[in-house]
């Protein structure tokens, strides 16, 4: 799997966004340790604190699937009909919730404008909650 594969294929989840409140798509392609992709898209709500993002779809999807091992996400995100203007940053909750099965090397791919660029979890989340920590472990 590729990295423009992967994003390619975020790029495909982000048409089914559901963002009827923001008018803003994301997608998520999600690399699991099988080779396989779970793939996820923002879900919005009229409540609007129940809003689900892509990523953490991509990773409940994935784990409902028995799948806890990953290696890389892709994620794009824009205005409704339009071709990503920046290069996406994913929240801080997706951030922590990828840490929970995600280590430190893990990748986070965005894409704009036909450029790739990669991150790491331990560049996007330095010295992140997890159960490292609560057993006491330092991952610094
Ligand atoms: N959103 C995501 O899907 N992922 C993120 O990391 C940040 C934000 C969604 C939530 C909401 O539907 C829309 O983008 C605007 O915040």
């Amino acid at each position: 799997m590729t990295d423009s594969e992967l994003i390619r294929q975020a790029e495909a989840a982000r048409a089914n966004a559901y963002s009827p409140y923001s008018g803003y798509t994301v997608g998520a392609a999600l690399l699991c340790a099988d080779g396989t992709v779970a793939l996820g898209c923002n879900v919005e709500n009229a409540s609007y604190g129940a809003t689900i993002c892509a990523e953490r779809v991509a990773v409940t999807r994935a784990v409902a699937e028995g799948k806890r091992e990953f290696s890389a996400i892709a994620v794009v995100g824009g205005k409704r009909g339009e071709p990503a203007e920046t290069f996406f940053s994913p929240c801080g909750i997706c951030r922590q919730f990828l840490r929970e099965f995600c280590g430190d090397d893990f990748r986070v791919l965005v894409a704009c404008k036909g450029e790739i660029r990669a991150y790491t979890l331990r560049e996007l989340l330095p010295s992140g909650f997890s159960a490292d920590a609560m057993r006491g472990d330092s991952h610094d």
